[in-house]
Protein backbone atom coordinates (compact mmCIF):
# COMPACT_ATOMS: atom_id res chain seq x y z
CA UNK A 1 0.00 0.00 0.00
CA UNK A 2 1.36 3.76 -0.82
CA UNK A 3 1.65 6.01 2.10
CA UNK A 4 -1.70 8.14 2.71
CA UNK A 5 -0.77 10.20 5.24
CA UNK A 6 2.46 11.89 7.08
CA UNK A 7 2.10 12.80 10.51
CA UNK A 8 5.06 14.44 11.62
CA UNK A 9 6.70 13.46 14.78
CA UNK A 10 5.90 16.38 17.70
CA UNK A 11 9.67 16.78 17.88
CA UNK A 12 9.84 18.98 13.90
CA UNK A 13 7.26 21.38 14.88
CA UNK A 14 8.81 24.63 13.69
CA UNK A 15 10.41 26.60 16.20
CA UNK A 16 10.73 29.62 13.67
CA UNK A 17 7.86 31.47 12.04
CA UNK A 18 9.20 32.74 8.02
CA UNK A 19 9.09 36.42 7.98
CA UNK A 20 8.80 36.70 4.00
CA UNK A 21 8.93 40.76 4.35
CA UNK A 22 13.19 39.97 4.41
CA UNK A 23 13.27 38.28 1.30
CA UNK A 24 10.29 40.77 -0.90
CA UNK A 25 11.74 41.83 -4.48
CA UNK A 26 9.60 45.23 -3.88
CA UNK A 27 9.72 46.48 0.10
CA UNK A 28 6.04 46.79 1.58
CA UNK A 29 4.95 51.17 1.52
CA UNK A 30 4.35 51.85 4.66
CA UNK A 31 0.29 51.70 6.33
CA UNK A 32 -0.94 55.42 6.83
CA UNK A 33 -2.37 57.46 9.96
CA UNK A 34 -6.19 58.26 8.68
CA UNK A 35 -5.48 61.44 9.76
CA UNK A 36 -2.63 62.84 8.71
CA UNK A 37 -1.57 60.47 6.10
CA UNK A 38 1.58 60.26 7.34
CA UNK A 39 3.08 56.56 8.25
CA UNK A 40 2.00 55.66 11.00
CA UNK A 41 4.49 54.89 13.77
CA UNK A 42 4.91 52.15 16.99
CA UNK A 43 3.08 54.67 19.03
CA UNK A 44 0.39 54.79 17.04
CA UNK A 45 -0.52 51.70 17.21
CA UNK A 46 -0.11 50.82 20.94
CA UNK A 47 -3.43 51.48 22.25
CA UNK A 48 -4.53 48.74 20.14
CA UNK A 49 -1.89 46.20 20.23
CA UNK A 50 0.58 44.91 22.37
CA UNK A 51 4.80 46.27 21.62
CA UNK A 52 5.74 42.60 20.77
CA UNK A 53 3.44 42.39 17.87
CA UNK A 54 3.89 45.84 16.84
CA UNK A 55 7.74 44.70 16.38
CA UNK A 56 6.47 41.85 14.23
CA UNK A 57 4.56 43.94 12.32
CA UNK A 58 7.31 46.04 11.35
CA UNK A 59 10.21 43.39 11.35
CA UNK A 60 12.86 42.84 8.26
CA UNK A 61 14.27 39.90 10.45
CA UNK A 62 13.87 36.68 8.08
CA UNK A 63 13.15 33.70 10.77
CA UNK A 64 11.80 34.70 14.28
CA UNK A 65 11.85 32.14 17.42
CA UNK A 66 8.43 31.07 18.49
CA UNK A 67 8.26 31.35 22.63
CA UNK A 68 8.60 28.13 24.41
CA UNK A 69 5.04 28.74 26.15
CA UNK A 70 3.85 29.10 22.18
CA UNK A 71 5.26 26.00 20.79
CA UNK A 72 3.70 23.76 23.91
CA UNK A 73 0.34 24.65 23.01
CA UNK A 74 0.97 24.31 19.40
CA UNK A 75 1.29 20.37 20.47
CA UNK A 76 -2.33 20.17 21.33
CA UNK A 77 -3.07 20.15 17.33
CA UNK A 78 0.22 20.55 15.56
CA UNK A 79 1.81 19.32 13.58
CA UNK A 80 -1.27 18.80 11.74
CA UNK A 81 -1.45 15.72 8.98
CA UNK A 82 -1.16 15.73 5.35
CA UNK A 83 -2.87 13.87 2.99
CA UNK A 84 -2.60 12.66 -0.60
CA UNK A 85 -5.76 12.19 -2.23
CA UNK A 86 -5.74 8.95 -3.62
CA UNK A 87 -9.25 8.79 -3.84
CA UNK A 88 -9.99 12.18 -5.60
CA UNK A 89 -7.28 11.43 -8.38
CA UNK A 90 -9.38 8.22 -8.68
CA UNK A 91 -12.61 10.01 -9.07
CA UNK A 92 -11.10 12.79 -11.46
CA UNK A 93 -9.22 10.38 -13.52
CA UNK A 94 -6.34 12.30 -13.37
CA UNK A 95 -2.76 11.95 -13.72
CA UNK A 96 -1.67 14.44 -11.11
CA UNK A 97 -0.63 13.49 -7.79
CA UNK A 98 -3.06 15.25 -4.64
CA UNK A 99 -1.70 16.76 -1.48
CA UNK A 100 -3.84 18.33 0.91
CA UNK A 101 -2.76 19.58 4.75
CA UNK A 102 -5.22 19.34 7.11
CA UNK A 103 -5.45 22.30 9.48
CA UNK A 104 -9.22 21.47 9.97
CA UNK A 105 -7.40 19.65 13.36
CA UNK A 106 -6.83 22.51 15.45
CA UNK A 107 -9.62 22.70 18.16
CA UNK A 108 -11.78 25.42 16.40
CA UNK A 109 -11.44 23.06 13.31
CA UNK A 110 -9.48 25.79 11.30
CA UNK A 111 -6.30 27.17 11.01
CA UNK A 112 -6.93 30.57 12.82
CA UNK A 113 -5.57 29.43 16.22
CA UNK A 114 -2.18 29.67 14.41
CA UNK A 115 -2.00 33.54 15.24
CA UNK A 116 -4.92 33.25 17.95
CA UNK A 117 -2.33 31.48 20.36
CA UNK A 118 0.56 33.94 19.91
CA UNK A 119 -1.07 36.96 20.03
CA UNK A 120 -2.93 35.95 23.28
CA UNK A 121 0.37 35.21 24.28
CA UNK A 122 2.41 38.05 23.26
CA UNK A 123 -0.87 40.30 25.01
CA UNK A 124 -0.35 37.98 28.11
CA UNK A 125 3.14 38.92 28.64
CA UNK A 126 2.34 42.73 27.75
CA UNK A 127 0.19 42.64 30.82
CA UNK A 128 -3.33 42.38 28.65
CA UNK A 129 -6.37 41.51 30.82
CA UNK A 130 -8.69 41.73 28.05
CA UNK A 131 -9.03 41.04 24.47
CA UNK A 132 -11.59 42.10 22.06
CA UNK A 133 -11.91 41.02 18.37
CA UNK A 134 -14.78 41.15 15.97
CA UNK A 135 -16.10 38.03 14.13
CA UNK A 136 -18.69 37.10 11.09
CA UNK A 137 -19.95 33.30 11.02
CA UNK A 138 -17.52 32.82 14.43
CA UNK A 139 -14.46 31.06 12.88
CA UNK A 140 -12.17 33.74 14.32
CA UNK A 141 -14.09 34.17 17.13
CA UNK A 142 -13.95 30.67 18.35
CA UNK A 143 -10.64 30.77 17.96
CA UNK A 144 -9.44 33.47 19.64
CA UNK A 145 -11.76 32.41 22.23
CA UNK A 146 -10.23 29.33 22.98
CA UNK A 147 -6.51 30.84 22.99
CA UNK A 148 -7.66 33.28 25.35
CA UNK A 149 -9.00 30.67 27.70
CA UNK A 150 -5.41 28.69 27.08
CA UNK A 151 -3.20 31.78 28.38
CA UNK A 152 -6.00 32.88 31.04
CA UNK A 153 -7.27 35.98 29.15
CA UNK A 154 -10.74 37.55 29.14
CA UNK A 155 -12.04 37.77 25.33
CA UNK A 156 -14.89 39.75 24.17
CA UNK A 157 -16.04 38.68 20.41
CA UNK A 158 -18.87 41.57 18.52
CA UNK A 159 -20.24 39.36 16.49
CA UNK A 160 -22.26 40.66 13.54
CA UNK A 161 -25.71 40.52 14.76
CA UNK A 162 -27.39 38.33 11.92
CA UNK A 163 -24.93 35.35 12.55
CA UNK A 164 -25.12 35.81 15.56
CA UNK A 165 -28.81 34.60 15.49
CA UNK A 166 -28.43 32.57 12.53
CA UNK A 167 -25.22 30.62 13.54
CA UNK A 168 -25.49 29.75 17.83
CA UNK A 169 -23.42 26.96 17.32
CA UNK A 170 -19.85 28.90 16.74
CA UNK A 171 -21.47 31.83 19.57
CA UNK A 172 -21.62 28.48 21.56
CA UNK A 173 -17.94 27.03 21.53
CA UNK A 174 -16.83 30.51 22.30
CA UNK A 175 -18.87 30.75 25.26
CA UNK A 176 -17.80 27.27 26.45
CA UNK A 177 -14.03 28.63 25.90
CA UNK A 178 -15.38 31.39 28.45
CA UNK A 179 -15.40 34.30 26.08
CA UNK A 180 -18.14 36.67 26.09
CA UNK A 181 -20.14 37.31 22.71
CA UNK A 182 -22.65 40.49 22.12
CA UNK A 183 -24.40 40.79 18.47
CA UNK A 184 -23.27 43.60 16.95
CA UNK A 185 -24.40 46.61 16.89
CA UNK A 186 -24.86 46.67 20.13
CA UNK A 187 -25.15 49.59 22.78
CA UNK A 188 -21.86 49.12 24.50
CA UNK A 189 -20.07 51.36 22.12
CA UNK A 190 -20.43 54.93 20.80
CA UNK A 191 -20.02 53.34 17.45
CA UNK A 192 -22.91 50.68 18.30
CA UNK A 193 -25.13 52.99 20.00
CA UNK A 194 -25.05 55.58 16.70
CA UNK A 195 -25.80 52.89 14.49
CA UNK A 196 -28.91 51.65 16.26
CA UNK A 197 -30.33 54.91 16.76
CA UNK A 198 -30.04 55.29 13.02
CA UNK A 199 -31.37 52.02 12.36
CA UNK A 200 -32.21 49.94 15.20
CA UNK A 201 -32.97 47.08 13.55
CA UNK A 202 -29.74 47.01 12.14
CA UNK A 203 -28.54 43.54 10.93
CA UNK A 204 -24.78 44.32 11.44
CA UNK A 205 -21.82 43.54 9.11
CA UNK A 206 -18.14 43.15 9.85
CA UNK A 207 -16.91 46.71 9.47
CA UNK A 208 -19.15 47.53 12.42
CA UNK A 209 -18.04 45.25 14.79
CA UNK A 210 -14.24 45.94 14.14
CA UNK A 211 -15.35 49.57 15.08
CA UNK A 212 -16.64 48.26 18.44
CA UNK A 213 -14.31 46.21 19.12
CA UNK A 214 -11.32 48.71 18.60
CA UNK A 215 -13.28 51.17 20.52
CA UNK A 216 -13.86 48.62 23.48
CA UNK A 217 -9.77 48.65 23.07
CA UNK A 218 -9.36 52.15 23.13
CA UNK A 219 -11.43 53.19 25.70
CA UNK A 220 -9.82 50.90 28.33
CA UNK A 221 -6.16 50.75 29.34
CA UNK A 222 -5.96 46.80 29.97
CA UNK A 223 -7.81 45.81 26.77
CA UNK A 224 -6.08 45.46 23.46
CA UNK A 225 -7.44 44.24 20.15
CA UNK A 226 -7.07 41.88 18.32
CA UNK A 227 -7.26 40.83 14.12
CA UNK A 228 -7.44 37.86 12.71
CA UNK A 229 -6.16 38.02 9.31
CA UNK A 230 -4.63 40.67 6.98
CA UNK A 231 -1.87 42.71 8.97
CA UNK A 232 1.95 41.16 8.59
CA UNK A 233 2.31 39.75 11.73
CA UNK A 234 -0.68 37.38 11.31
CA UNK A 235 0.39 36.31 7.96
CA UNK A 236 3.83 35.69 10.06
CA UNK A 237 2.63 33.17 12.61
CA UNK A 238 0.65 31.10 10.13
CA UNK A 239 3.85 30.34 8.25
CA UNK A 240 4.13 26.85 10.59
CA UNK A 241 1.84 25.61 7.96
CA UNK A 242 4.01 26.00 4.93
CA UNK A 243 7.33 24.90 6.95
CA UNK A 244 5.15 21.59 8.15
CA UNK A 245 4.35 20.94 4.63
CA UNK A 246 7.77 21.50 3.10
CA UNK A 247 8.95 18.54 5.51
CA UNK A 248 5.87 16.35 4.68
CA UNK A 249 6.12 16.89 0.86
CA UNK A 250 9.67 16.06 1.66
CA UNK A 251 8.83 12.56 3.52
CA UNK A 252 6.33 11.51 0.22
CA UNK A 253 9.45 12.47 -2.41
CA UNK A 254 7.78 15.30 -3.90
CA UNK A 255 7.68 19.04 -4.58
CA UNK A 256 4.74 20.80 -6.01
CA UNK A 257 4.18 22.42 -8.93
CA UNK A 258 1.07 24.20 -7.91
CA UNK A 259 0.70 25.32 -4.52
CA UNK A 260 -3.29 26.74 -3.85
CA UNK A 261 -5.01 28.47 -1.05
CA UNK A 262 -8.27 30.56 -0.44
CA UNK A 263 -7.81 33.95 0.35
CA UNK A 264 -10.20 36.16 2.26
CA UNK A 265 -7.60 38.53 4.08
CA UNK A 266 -5.15 36.45 2.78
CA UNK A 267 -3.48 34.44 6.32
CA UNK A 268 -4.35 30.88 5.72
CA UNK A 269 -3.17 31.43 1.74
CA UNK A 270 0.19 32.74 3.42
CA UNK A 271 0.91 30.44 6.07
CA UNK A 272 1.41 27.26 3.25
CA UNK A 273 2.79 29.39 0.31
CA UNK A 274 4.88 31.67 1.80
CA UNK A 275 7.84 29.42 2.21
CA UNK A 276 7.29 28.20 -1.26
CA UNK A 277 7.40 31.59 -2.69
CA UNK A 278 11.15 31.87 -0.45
CA UNK A 279 12.12 29.03 -2.63
CA UNK A 280 10.46 30.39 -5.97
CA UNK A 281 12.35 33.93 -5.51
CA UNK A 282 15.00 31.63 -5.01
CA UNK A 283 14.73 29.91 -8.12
CA UNK A 284 12.22 27.13 -8.00
CA UNK A 285 9.75 26.61 -10.32
CA UNK A 286 6.20 26.48 -8.86
CA UNK A 287 2.91 28.07 -9.45
CA UNK A 288 1.29 29.77 -6.74
CA UNK A 289 -2.30 30.19 -6.49
CA UNK A 290 -4.69 32.10 -4.48
CA UNK A 291 -8.33 31.89 -4.53
CA UNK A 292 -11.33 34.55 -4.10
CA UNK A 293 -15.37 34.02 -4.81
CA UNK A 294 -16.73 35.95 -8.13
CA UNK A 295 -18.70 37.64 -6.09
CA UNK A 296 -15.62 39.86 -4.05
CA UNK A 297 -13.30 39.61 -6.06
CA UNK A 298 -10.72 41.73 -4.48
CA UNK A 299 -7.77 40.44 -6.31
CA UNK A 300 -8.96 39.92 -9.36
CA UNK A 301 -10.86 43.48 -10.03
CA UNK A 302 -9.73 45.91 -6.85
CA UNK A 303 -6.95 48.04 -7.63
CA UNK A 304 -3.50 48.33 -5.63
CA UNK A 305 -4.30 51.25 -3.63
CA UNK A 306 -4.31 52.56 -0.25
CA UNK A 307 -7.94 51.89 1.44
CA UNK A 308 -8.91 51.54 5.27
CA UNK A 309 -9.03 48.20 6.66
CA UNK A 310 -12.48 49.05 7.81
CA UNK A 311 -15.89 50.95 6.95
CA UNK A 312 -16.34 53.70 8.97
CA UNK A 313 -12.25 54.51 8.41
CA UNK A 314 -11.07 54.29 11.80
CA UNK A 315 -7.88 51.90 10.80
CA UNK A 316 -4.70 52.92 9.21
CA UNK A 317 -4.61 53.64 5.33
CA UNK A 318 -2.98 49.64 4.03
CA UNK A 319 -1.57 49.46 0.87
CA UNK A 320 -3.16 46.71 -0.73
CA UNK A 321 -6.06 45.43 -3.32
CA UNK A 322 -8.94 46.47 -2.41
CA UNK A 323 -12.74 46.83 -3.60
CA UNK A 324 -13.47 49.90 -1.31
CA UNK A 325 -14.42 50.06 2.27
CA UNK A 326 -17.65 50.69 1.81
CA UNK A 327 -17.94 47.55 -1.08
CA UNK A 328 -20.71 45.59 0.49
CA UNK A 329 -20.25 41.91 -0.85
CA UNK A 330 -23.03 39.22 -1.33
CA UNK A 331 -24.43 37.43 1.08
CA UNK A 332 -22.96 34.44 0.04
CA UNK A 333 -22.09 31.75 2.64
CA UNK A 334 -17.98 31.63 2.63
CA UNK A 335 -18.59 34.37 5.46
CA UNK A 336 -14.43 34.11 5.45
CA UNK A 337 -13.98 35.29 2.35
CA UNK A 338 -16.14 38.50 2.59
CA UNK A 339 -13.84 41.04 2.98
CA UNK A 340 -13.36 44.77 0.61
CA UNK A 341 -9.43 44.28 1.00
CA UNK A 342 -6.38 41.64 0.87
CA UNK A 343 -2.93 41.41 3.23
CA UNK A 344 -0.74 43.97 1.46
CA UNK A 345 2.15 41.32 1.77
CA UNK A 346 -0.11 39.12 -0.66
CA UNK A 347 -1.37 42.57 -2.66
CA UNK A 348 2.92 42.93 -3.33
CA UNK A 349 3.41 39.32 -3.72
CA UNK A 350 0.88 39.36 -6.73
CA UNK A 351 2.29 42.86 -8.32
CA UNK A 352 5.34 41.13 -8.28
CA UNK A 353 3.67 37.92 -10.41
CA UNK A 354 4.93 35.45 -7.49
CA UNK A 355 1.28 35.28 -7.00
CA UNK A 356 -1.50 34.44 -9.66
CA UNK A 357 -4.89 35.38 -7.99
CA UNK A 358 -8.56 33.48 -9.07
CA UNK A 359 -11.47 34.04 -8.69
CA UNK A 360 -14.46 30.94 -8.91
CA UNK A 361 -18.12 31.50 -8.47
CA UNK A 362 -20.01 30.27 -5.60
CA UNK A 363 -22.22 26.80 -7.50
CA UNK A 364 -18.61 25.24 -8.47
CA UNK A 365 -17.38 25.78 -4.92
CA UNK A 366 -20.28 23.85 -3.39
CA UNK A 367 -20.02 21.60 -6.14
CA UNK A 368 -16.29 20.69 -5.86
CA UNK A 369 -16.43 20.33 -1.90
CA UNK A 370 -19.14 17.66 -2.10
CA UNK A 371 -16.70 15.76 -4.21
CA UNK A 372 -14.51 16.27 -1.70
CA UNK A 373 -16.73 14.75 0.95
CA UNK A 374 -17.80 12.10 -1.41
CA UNK A 375 -14.16 11.26 -2.38
CA UNK A 376 -12.03 12.13 0.62
CA UNK A 377 -14.52 12.10 3.48
CA UNK A 378 -13.50 15.70 4.69
CA UNK A 379 -16.63 18.24 4.46
CA UNK A 380 -15.00 21.56 3.93
CA UNK A 381 -15.33 24.90 5.29
CA UNK A 382 -17.39 27.57 2.41
CA UNK A 383 -14.19 29.05 2.45
CA UNK A 384 -11.91 26.35 1.98
CA UNK A 385 -14.38 24.56 -0.93
CA UNK A 386 -12.69 27.82 -2.94
CA UNK A 387 -9.40 26.23 -2.97
CA UNK A 388 -10.67 22.82 -3.32
CA UNK A 389 -12.67 23.98 -6.34
CA UNK A 390 -9.51 25.58 -8.03
CA UNK A 391 -7.92 21.93 -7.35
CA UNK A 392 -9.97 20.68 -9.12
CA UNK A 393 -9.99 22.42 -12.06
CA UNK A 394 -6.04 22.02 -12.08
CA UNK A 395 -6.49 18.12 -11.94
CA UNK A 396 -8.41 18.03 -14.74
CA UNK A 397 -6.11 20.47 -16.77
CA UNK A 398 -3.17 18.29 -15.86
CA UNK A 399 -5.61 15.48 -17.26
CA UNK A 400 -6.31 17.72 -20.42
CA UNK A 401 -2.36 18.44 -20.81
CA UNK A 402 -1.82 14.50 -19.71
CA UNK A 403 1.05 16.24 -17.16
CA UNK A 404 2.06 14.19 -13.73
CA UNK A 405 1.65 17.57 -12.20
CA UNK A 406 1.93 17.88 -8.25
CA UNK A 407 -0.62 19.72 -6.39
CA UNK A 408 -0.97 20.96 -3.09
CA UNK A 409 -4.02 22.21 -1.30
CA UNK A 410 -4.12 24.22 2.12
CA UNK A 411 -7.84 22.63 3.45
CA UNK A 412 -8.13 25.57 5.43
CA UNK A 413 -11.03 24.47 8.12
CA UNK A 414 -13.94 21.69 7.98
CA UNK A 415 -17.51 22.83 7.71
CA UNK A 416 -19.10 21.00 10.56
CA UNK A 417 -20.43 23.63 11.84
CA UNK A 418 -21.17 25.08 8.37
CA UNK A 419 -24.08 22.22 7.36
CA UNK A 420 -26.71 25.14 6.77
CA UNK A 421 -25.03 26.19 3.79
CA UNK A 422 -24.74 22.67 2.48
CA UNK A 423 -28.44 22.55 2.88
CA UNK A 424 -29.12 25.50 1.27
CA UNK A 425 -26.45 23.99 -1.68
CA UNK A 426 -28.10 20.82 -1.92
CA UNK A 427 -31.27 21.87 -2.20
CA UNK A 428 -30.68 24.08 -5.10
CA UNK A 429 -31.19 26.81 -3.19
CA UNK A 430 -28.08 28.64 -3.48
CA UNK A 431 -27.14 30.98 -6.90
CA UNK A 432 -24.05 32.59 -8.43
CA UNK A 433 -23.73 36.26 -7.84
CA UNK A 434 -22.77 38.55 -11.17
CA UNK A 435 -21.04 41.56 -10.31
CA UNK A 436 -22.39 44.51 -11.78
CA UNK A 437 -19.25 46.59 -13.07
CA UNK A 438 -21.10 49.61 -11.65
CA UNK A 439 -21.13 48.14 -8.31
CA UNK A 440 -17.31 48.11 -8.06
CA UNK A 441 -16.93 52.12 -9.44
CA UNK A 442 -19.17 53.03 -7.14
CA UNK A 443 -17.63 51.64 -4.18
CA UNK A 444 -14.03 52.85 -5.85
CA UNK A 445 -15.22 56.36 -5.94
CA UNK A 446 -14.39 56.13 -1.99
CA UNK A 447 -10.95 55.74 -2.62
CA UNK A 448 -10.53 57.96 -5.31
CA UNK A 449 -9.41 60.98 -2.71
CA UNK A 450 -6.64 58.52 -0.53
CA UNK A 451 -3.25 58.84 -1.03
CA UNK A 452 -1.56 56.77 -3.61
CA UNK A 453 0.84 54.53 -3.33
CA UNK A 454 3.73 54.30 -5.12
CA UNK A 455 2.69 51.60 -7.44
CA UNK A 456 -0.73 52.39 -7.67
CA UNK A 457 -2.59 50.39 -10.03
CA UNK A 458 -6.08 50.16 -11.53
C1 LIG B 1 -11.82 27.89 7.22
C2 LIG B 1 -11.43 29.23 6.73
N1 LIG B 1 -10.64 29.35 5.64
C3 LIG B 1 -10.27 30.54 5.16
C4 LIG B 1 -10.69 31.72 5.74
C5 LIG B 1 -10.27 33.02 5.14
O1 LIG B 1 -9.45 33.78 5.95
P1 LIG B 1 -7.91 33.99 5.61
O2 LIG B 1 -7.84 34.50 4.20
O3 LIG B 1 -7.41 34.95 6.60
O4 LIG B 1 -7.26 32.65 5.74
C6 LIG B 1 -11.51 31.67 6.89
C7 LIG B 1 -11.97 32.92 7.55
O5 LIG B 1 -12.78 32.95 8.41
C8 LIG B 1 -11.88 30.41 7.39
O6 LIG B 1 -12.67 30.31 8.48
Amino acid sequence: MEVKKIFLPESELPRQWYNIAADMPTPLEPPLHPGTGQPVGPDDLAPIFPMPLIEQEVSQQQFIDIPEAVLEKYLIWRPTPMYRAFNLEKHLDTPARIYFKNEGVSPAGSHKPNTALAQAYYNKISGTKRITTETGAGQWGSALSMCCCLFGLECKVYMVKVSYQQKPYRRLMMETWGAKCTPSPSSETNAGRKILEKNPDSPGSLGIAISEAVEAAVMDEETKYSLGSVLNHVLLHQTVVGQEAQKQMAQFGDYPDVVIGCAGGGSNFAGMTFPFIRDKINGKQVEILAVEPASCPTMTRGPFAYDFGDTVQMTPLLPMHTLGHSFVPEPIHAGGLRYHGMAPLVSQLILDNLITPMAIPQLETFEAGITFARTEGFISAPETDHAVAALIREALKAKEEGKEKVLLLNWSGHGLVDMAAYEAYLSGKLKNYELPQEEIDRALSDIEPLPKPKQYRK
